[in-house]
Parts: C-alpha cells; sequence; structure tokens
C-alpha cells in the first residue's frame, strides 16, 4: 500500500510539473524570440492521451501567421547567416545546456503531450534530442567547401558551403523532439532560420523546447507555429520565400510536398513511412534476437515509430521458441499512464490513430486463417478506460499481401511470418513500396553480408534493432524517403548551397621582381 501511495505521489508531481507547462503554453506560437498568441483565434485542442482529458489549446495557424513566422525569419537570416559558424556553433552549446538543465520539465511535458511512457521513452528521446543537438553544434567548424588544385593557368578554384536561407520543418507526433532536433540544430549551425511547424497532437513540448532555445537564439532564428497541415504546413510549404523544405510523417503528405515543392524548385528532405523485415535466421543467438524483436517493434512506444520492425520472418527450425519467448515477454510489459514512472508502455497518441488499429485489426481477424499470439484488445482495466490504449499485439497466419503486412499501422500491431528459404524470405521482404530499415539476426557472416547486399533498405542492423541516433547517418530507400538525417552529411548536404569560384590572378606577379 504504501508503494502504491508513493506511486500515485510520483504520478502526481509528474502531472503538476507538466500541467502547468502545458497551461503557460498554450495558446502560443514562437515569433521574434517570444511566446506570443497567434493572429488566427480559433485553436485545436490538445488532448492527453493518458486519459483523453484536455491540456491546452494549440493556435490553429493559417496563411497570416506562416507569413508572420517567415518574415521575422526573413529578417534574423541576414544577421545569423553573418555569424562565424563556430561562433553560432557556441551558441547552440549554450543553449543545449539549457536544455539539459531543465530536462526534467521537457521529459515529463512530453510524456503529458505524446501519451509515450515517461521511463521508457520520454526520458531516453530527452537524452537523444539533447545529445543530437550538442553533436550539430559541435560540427559548426565542419561547414566548409573544397579547393581544388588549379585546373587553369593563375586561377583560384574552389567551393563554398553557405546556408540556404529559410527552411520550413515539419514534423509529426511520434517522437516529436528527437525529430524536430535532427531538422533544427543542423539547419540554424550552418546558418539558415527556421519556421518550425509543429504536429496538431503534440505540439506543446516542442514549444516548450523551443522556448528554452530562445534564452540564447536571436530573435527569428527559429519561429515556430502550431496548426493543421492543411491550413499552416502547405502555406509554408509554397511561401516563395521558403528555400528549403524538410519533412517527417506520411508517404502521402511526403508526396504532396514534394510536388508542392517542385514549382518553385525547392529542395526537400523527406523522411517517411516503413514496413520493415525483422529477419531471425536458425543459428541466431536467441538471448538477444527475442529482447529484439520487442526493442525492433517499438512496442514500448506504441509501435508508433517508421522503424518498426512490423514484419517479423522467423525461421521454421526456432519459430515456435521464439514466439513463445516473445509472447511471455509482451506478457509481462505493464501498460499505463504515460507520467507513471512503472509503465513500460503509453497510450497512442489519439482517438483517430487508435481506430486506425482498430481498423487494421478488424481487417486481420476477417482473415480465417490469422491467429493472435498476443494482445488484440484494448485493455481490460477500467483507469485506462478513457485513454487511447491498446495491447501490444502479435499476430501469424495472414497472407503477407494482406495490407495489414504491406501498409504501415504505426500501432503496435506486428505480423509473424515462418520461412525455411533465405531467398524467398528475402523476396517476401523486399516485397512493399518501402525500404526504410531491416534488420538480421545470425552467427552466420556470410548471410548477413548477403543479407547486408540484397536488403533494400537505408537503415539495415544485424543482431541488433535499435532506433536511429545521433552521428547515425539514417533515411530511407525507395518510397520511405529522400535523404539522410542526424548526421553531419545532413547538415552538409541538405542544409547548405554551394557556389564555385575561380578567380584569375592574371600575370601581373610574374611581371613584378620582387
Ligand atoms: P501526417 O503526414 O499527416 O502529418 C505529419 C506532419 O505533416 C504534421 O505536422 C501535419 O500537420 C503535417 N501535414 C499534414 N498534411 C500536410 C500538408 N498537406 N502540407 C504540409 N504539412 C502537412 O501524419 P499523421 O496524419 O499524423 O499520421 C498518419 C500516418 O502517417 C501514421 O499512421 C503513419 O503511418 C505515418 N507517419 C509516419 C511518421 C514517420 O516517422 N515516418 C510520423 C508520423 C506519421
Ligand atoms: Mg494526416
Amino acid at each position: 500500500m504504501i508503494d502504491l501511495d508513493k506511486q500515485q505521489i510520483e504520478i502526481a508531481r509528474n502531472n503538476e510539473l507538466a500541467t502547468n507547462n502545458a497551461e503557460r503554453l498554450s495558446h502560443k506560437i514562437i515569433i521574434d524570440g517570444k511566446l506570443v498568441s497567434a493572429i488566427s483565434e480559433e485553436t485545436i485542442p490538445v488532448i492527453n492521451p493518458s486519459n483523453g482529458g484536455l491540456i491546452g489549446q494549440a493556435p490553429r495557424c493559417r496563411s497570416k501567421d506562416v507569413d508572420r513566422a517567415v518574415k521575422s525569419s526573413e529578417k534574423a537570416f541576414l544577421y545569423w547567416k553573418k555569424i562565424p559558424a563556430r561562433e553560432r556553433g557556441k551558441i547552440m552549446m549554450q543553449a543545449a545546456n539549457r536544455l539539459e538543465k531543465r530536462r526534467r520539465e521537457i521529459e515529463t511535458l512530453l510524456s503529458l503531450d505524446t501519451g509515450n511512457a515517461i521511463r521508457t521513452q520520454a526520458i531516453p528521446e530527452t537524452s537523444s534530442a539533447i545529445e543530437l543537438f550538442y553533436m550539430f553544434a559541435g560540427l559548426a567548424g565542419e561547414l566548409k567547401g573544397e579547393n581544388f588544385p588549379p585546373n587553369m593557368e593563375h586561377v583560384l578554384h574552389y567551393t563554398t558551403r553557405d546556408p540556404i536561407g529559410i527552411v520550413g520543418a515539419i514534423i509529426p507526433w511520434n517522437a516529436p523532439l528527437f525529430l524536430m532536433v535532427a531538422k533544427i540544430a543542423p539547419a540554424i549551425v550552418a546558418g539558415n532560420t527556421v519556421v518550425l511547424k509543429t504536429a496538431e497532437q503534440a505540439p506543446l513540448c516542442v514549444l516548450l523546447f523551443s522556448e528554452i532555445l530562445q534564452e540564447e537564439l536571436p530573435p527569428g532564428v527559429l519561429n515556430v507555429i502550431s496548426g493543421y497541415g492543411e491550413e499552416a504546413g502547405e502555406p509554408l510549404v509554397v511561401h516563395p520565400k521558403v528555400r528549403k523544405i524538410t519533412f517527417t510523417g506520411s508517404y502521402e503528405v511526403g508526396k504532396e510536398i514534394m510536388i508542392k515543392a517542385a514549382s518553385k524548385l525547392c529542395p526537400v528532405t523527406l523522411e517517411l513511412g516503413g514496413k520493415n523485415p525483422n529477419i531471425i535466421l536458425s543459428d541466431a543467438d536467441l538471448d538477444i534476437a527475442i529482447p529484439g524483436v520487442i526493442e525492433g517493434m517499438r512496442y514500448t512506444r506504441q509501435g508508433q515509430a517508421c522503424t518498426a520492425g512490423s514484419r517479423i520472418y522467423i525461421h521454421d527450425k526456432i519459430y515456435d521458441k521464439v514466439i513463445d519467448g516473445v509472447v511471455k515477454r509482451l506478457s509481462e510489459l505493464r501498460m499505463g499512464d504515460a507520467l507513471d514512472e512503472l509503465s513500460d508502455i503509453g497510450a497512442i497518441i489519439s482517438e483517430k490513430q487508435l481506430k486506425r488499429t482498430l481498423h487494421y485489426m478488424d481487417l486481420a481477424v476477417q482473415s480465417p486463417s490469422v491467429k493472435v499470439l498476443h494482445g488484440g484488445h484494448r485493455p481490460a482495466d477500467p483507469m485506462l478506460r478513457n485513454g487511447f490504449f491498446y495491447e501490444p499485439t502479435l499476430i501469424e497466419g495472414l497472407p503477407i499481401e494482406s495490407p495489414v503486412c504491406q501498409e504501415e499501422i504505426f500501432g503496435p500491431v506486428a505480423c509473424a511470418f515462418s520461412f525455411n528459404d533465405f531467398d524467398t524470405m528475402m523476396q517476401s521482404a523486399n516485397n512493399t513500396p518501402f525500404g526504410l530499415s531491416a534488420t538480421l539476426w545470425t552467427e552466420n557472416l556470410s548471410r548477413a553480408l548477403q543479407f547486408v547486399e540484397e536488403i533494400d533498405a537505408g537503415f539495415v542492423q544485424v543482431n541488433q534493432c535499435v532506433a536511429p541516433r545521433a552521428n547515425v547517418s539514417y533515411g530511407g530507400l525507395k518510397m520511405s524517403g529522400l535523404g539522410k538525417e542526424y548526421a553531419i552529411d545532413s547538415m552538409i548536404n541538405h542544409f547548405t548551397q554551394s557556389k564555385t569560384i575561380l578567380i584569375n590572378r592574371g600575370k601581373s606577379a610574374h611581371n613584378h621582381n620582387c
């Protein structure tokens, strides 16, 4: 009982810290370095996924607020681009120190905003977001062009790496802080200014993070707006002054953004969906592969990850053993309020996304061959009734062509398949429009290398299935996206433009006898 009381006190304390910030940030956006009201007076309710309660309102920005943010970023760019790169890096480093100091506020609001469990998700995400921020701050000195050997007499030949201008960054809700840092940190360090549009489902944690950054950044370097995709995202994409778009989200929206950006020849970075294979060969070390299935599926983020290993291929010799091990571990995971430190699994972000999971499960159970090995329901616990909870679910027996096995569910549902022929399995693994991430578990080096060569995925792992992180270049092939993020190449390739310079010093130097 005493422990239970302690736990309730802890949840209440987390809740108080988070709700105070939510209230303070409600109805606000950031323009010119300050928290302000939007021009648009309409708002979008922000819901706590753990209990369906209202935690704040996000301004429903439209073109006028986009214009205002772009104007602010335009003015700031004139100044920011001229600051020496390492000085910009130092300012970003100081901003990261401030984030570090206020991390408890960030973690708790992240958890309240997204429904992601504080211990397993919000704390680690805050750490990786700050780490990524530090990393880009430290890379400021690497923004350099190239110097070429003269291929014309008396001509100095070099290239520069310059900021592009105003960057439009559009992020989703599933790992909002890490994904925002992946965009704003390299862009700002490289000398650009940014208009960031938060996701309508989880705007407040991003606003808090950005508010802290304002304590170091000059006004206008980072402006933050909120609103729906069509109303606030689209005007940002088509705005003539915005010269670069970086986006993470669905394939459908990514494609529309690319089409719209094309008319102004604006470069885009797109990080889109996946339907990723997690493959276990008969010689795999099951002590790591079995937990690797759980980690790989990102079950403790309710499967809401583009890298979720949602198609699990298991060699038939070890199939039963792996399934038994995975099911046992799934049954040990504790689902509960995201702000409860004891919860392993929190809530799905919204009713809409919960319905998406329910829809795919309806489809799955219509198949006569399907067997639900674990989960398949909303939890019975009355405490969880008002939140958007769904049990971690593992199913088998579906035909690979089923939409459940082909489309990104972005919920806690994975499909298992048994196989006995490597080549046939690889064909199936590659047979989706996506190409984001893939994992293989084996002790056989030759097979591992064959897998690396043959798999159509941009992020490939052997004997581990960890989430992307700082300094690991990450991005998708095929319909999973365009460009890489999280490492130095993303800063240089996506947030700078280059000039080629030829300077002819003439012959005068030869003509003087000095
Ligand atoms: P979405 O792609 O609609 O939204 C992502 C962001 O794009 C949000 O900020 C949204 O406001 C914005 N947006 C939407 N329409 C836009 C438009 N026409 N122009 C500019 N910006 C626009 O994703 P949503 O609706 O939140 O989730 C639907 C599905 O998308 C998920 O079930 C999942 O399959 C996929 N998704 C993939 C993510 C990833 O990490 N790759 C992240 C989030 C969603
Ligand atoms: Mg959408």
